[in-house]
Formats: structure tokens, C-alpha cells, sequence
């Protein structure tokens, strides 16, 4: 059976050659992906004519209107819009916790609404999924949650024992195996969660709001290893979030929902880019907020040859960051392109526009404890 056949190759890639490395901050180190191993492409998803109405004493709700989208293997496929948009009920509709009221959501090619219980286990083995609120089982260890779903598959116990320590190394926890998850920090919860739903090698992972409970730093290492775990195993991810930083950060592919129709599809360069329907815009309108509109013509989600990261720094107390302190840590000029300071129920809170170094000057600033949000480059002599 097809889908047997893909959980070997899945697992295969997983395995690899010899250790698994859980270094996320070298995301490239080992880029095994399906198409580099020259395996056959799997993880699509295409959704055709999806409508889905709920129905209830209080009405009826159309939630998804004649959507038609198709999701490449190995893509990162952010869905995002308004809240009540429709985005859930999409990414649930892959896995068949929502079903559609008409259209066909195919999985590599296949219809998955004709599938008979057997067909609809196996296919929930293909496709894993993360919570925003981790969903794990606070009476089980880490380990035992993450071996659940072999557990309750019937796998032989040796096999279990292998895949899951090499689930928990993956996800760089193999320390806490023993730990009951209400030790665990939020972002270690959410590993877990991603251990689990790795540990049936899977060809592809839904993600509803994984990071919404997280703070900004635990949010980038998570998305660090979200976006190591598609390169190195060649699944494909589709991932809802509010967090339009989250979207360009790590996103191949967006869809703009607005009351459940598409509003706007495509690479997120393009869209996020030059966003063309008003739901985009208003989405985006928080990462260029008090930009000048002479600079936000010019803002690119993706650093081009020769970048300069556009920051904004908020500080707090009236006084700015020492500039010289910024120039010594991002290693080059910074560049002055607005500030003020605005005052906020008796509280003075300053905002920094600048333009400084490549790729790496958020992250630099943020290691000598500035407050520092990335909203896009300009290229170096624009
Ligand atoms: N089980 C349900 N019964 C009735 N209506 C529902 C149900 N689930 C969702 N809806 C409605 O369908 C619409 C789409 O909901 P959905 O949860 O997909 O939105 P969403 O884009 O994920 O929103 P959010 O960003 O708030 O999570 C909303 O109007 C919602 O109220
Ligand atoms: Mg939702």
C-alpha cells in the first residue's frame, strides 16, 4: 500500500545514517530532504471546491466558500486571516476532523473523503498535528507521551523504544525523557508535542497556532526547529498563526482567508511583498506600522544581495539606546530613519526605526538586550 510504503521512507529519512543531529541553530547541516534522497514526492495536498457550513439551533454558519488551493510537497504553507476566517476548519479538513459539506480534499493525489475506517488511521498516521495548547497527557512521562501513538498502533516495543528516542533527540529533549510535562517549560511542551506527532513519520504536519502560547524567544527556537524538521525530513507543513513575523519568517507559501473564500494565494515573497487584496493589507498593516510610506514602498520580506535589516526598537523611559552600543554589536553602520516617543497612560515608550547590518543584526541586537522587531530589508544602496 502506498501509504505503508511512505511511513518506511519517512521513517528511513528520520533514521538517517547515523545520529540525528538536534543542532537547530545550523538548519542546513543536514538538508535530507525527500527530493534530495531522490525519494518520490509525497505530503500535496490539494483542496478542491471546499465548502463547509455548520449547522446549529442558533443558524447556520458558512465557515468555507468554494476554496481551491493546492499545497506542494515540502512546502511551509502558512494560512492566515481574521479570526473566524476559516483557517481551522481548512487545516482540519486534511486530517478529516472537519468534513466538508462539498468539494474534495486530495492527499498525494488521493480523495481522503472515500476512505473507509482502516484508510482513515493510516492516513492520520501520514499527517501529524500540534496544538496550541500541546494536548499532552500530564499523567504520562515525556517519554510515554511521545511513544502514545505507537503505542496504541500496536507497534513492537523495541521498535517503539528506537523511534521515540530518536523523536526526542530530534527535537533536542532526549534529557527529559522521564519528566512529567508539568516540569516542563512552554516551549519544551510544545517539542513534546512535536515529538509525538514526528514519531509516526509523517509526510505532513498541521500546525494550529503552535506558538501563540510562547514567548517571542521560545516562539524562534520552535520555529527554528520547525523549519530544520522540513528540511532535514522533507515534510510538508501547513501552519495557521496570527503572527505575520512568524509568516515571513519561515513560511514558503501563504493563503489569505477572508470569510472562508481566498482572498490571496502564493509564495510569501509575492504576497507579503506586494500584498494586493485589502485582508492582506490589513494583516500587514502591523509590521509596517509607523513606517514612512517612501520606506514601506521599498521593504522586502526577504533579505536581497547585500541586506540591511529594518528594525524597529521600542524603549521604555524616554532615553534611546546609545547608538554606538548598537553600532559596536551589529559590527557596522546603523542607519537613523525614524524616532519618537510616545506617551502611553503616563508611561513614555520610545520606538527606533533603523537600518543596520544583514540577516543577523536582529538577533545581535537582541543578544545585548534591546526590545528589537524585524519588519523587513531594503537593499544596501537603495
Ligand atoms: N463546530 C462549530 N460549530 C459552529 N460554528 C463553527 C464551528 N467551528 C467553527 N465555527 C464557525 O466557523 C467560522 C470559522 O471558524 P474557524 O475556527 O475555522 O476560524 P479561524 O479562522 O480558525 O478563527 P480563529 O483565528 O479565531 O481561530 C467561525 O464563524 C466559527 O464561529
Ligand atoms: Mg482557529
Amino acid at each position: 500500500m502506498a501509504e505503508l510504503t511512505m511511513v518506511g521512507l519517512a521513517l528511513d529519512s528520520l533514521d538517517g545514517t547515523g545520529p540525528v543531529e538536534t543542532d537547530v541553530a545550523r538548519p542546513h547541516a543536514v538538508p535530507v530532504s525527500r527530493a534530495a534522497a531522490g525519494m518520490r514526492s509525497a505530503g500535496t495536498v490539494r483542496f478542491e471546491r471546499i465548502a463547509k457550513t455548520y449547522r446549529s439551533a442558533g443558524g447556520e454558519v458558512r465557515a468555507l466558500d468554494d476554496v481551491s488551493l493546492d499545497i506542494p510537497s515540502g512546502a511551509i504553507f502558512g494560512i492566515i486571516g481574521r479570526s473566524g476566517a476559516g483557517k481551522s476548519t481548512l487545516l482540519r479538513t486534511v486530517n478529516r476532523l472537519e468534513e466538508p459539506s462539498s468539494g474534495r480534499v486530495l492527499v498525494d493525489g488521493e480523495p481522503i473523503q472515500a476512505l473507509g475506517t482502516e484508510g482513515l488511521v493510516a492516513l492520520r498516521r501520514r499527517i501529524g498535528m500540534i496544538f496550541q495548547h500541546f494536548n499532552l497527557l500530564s499523567a504520562k512521562t515525556v517519554w510515554q507521551n511521545v511513544a502514545l501513538p505507537l503505542t496504541v498502533a500496536g507497534v513492537e516495543t523495541r521498535e517503539i523504544a528506537r523511534r521515540v528516542d530518536e523523536a526526542l533527540r530530534l527535537v533536542g529533549l532526549e534529557g527529559k525523557a522521564g519528566t512529567y510535562p508539568s516540569r516542563l517549560s512552554g516551549g519544551q511542551k510544545q517539542r513534546v508535542g512535536i515529538a509525538r506527532a514526528l514519531v509516526s513519520a509523517p509526510e505532513i504536519l498541521l500546525c494550529d497556532e503552535a506558538t501563540s502560547a510562547l514567548d517571542p524567544e521560545t516562539t524562534v527556537s520552535i520555529l527554528g526547529l520547525l523549519r530544520d524538521i522540513n528540511r532535514r525530513l522533507g515534510l510538508t507543513i501547513v501552519l495557521i498563526t496570527h503572527e505575520m513575523s512568524v509568516i515571513r519568517e519561515i513560511c514558503t507559501d501563504v493563503v489569505v482567508l477572508e470569510s472562508g473564500r481566498v482572498a490571496e494565494v502564493g509564495p510569501v515573497w509575492r504576497v507579503f511583498g506586494a500584498p494586493e487584496h485589502p485582508a492582506t493589507r490589513a494583516l500587514l498593516a502591523p509590521l509596517t506600522r509607523d513606517v514612512p510610506d517612501d520606506l514601506a514602498a521599498r521593504l522586502k520580506p526577504y533579505p536581497g544581495p547585500g541586506p540591511r535589516a529594518v528594525l524597529r526598537i521600542t524603549y521604555s523611559g524616554g532615553t534611546p539606546p546609545d547608538l554606538s552600543a548598537l553600532v559596536a554589536a551589529t559590527g557596522g553602520p546603523v542607519h537613523l530613519l525614524q524616532a519618537g516617543v510616545e506617551h502611553i497612560q503616563g508611561h513614555a515608550v520610545g520606538r527606533m526605526l533603523i537600518a543596520a547590518g544583514g540577516t543577523e543584526a536582529e538577533a545581535r541586537l537582541r543578544a545585548i538586550g534591546q526590545d528589537v522587531e524585524g519588519i523587513g530589508y531594503v537593499a544596501a544602496d537603495d
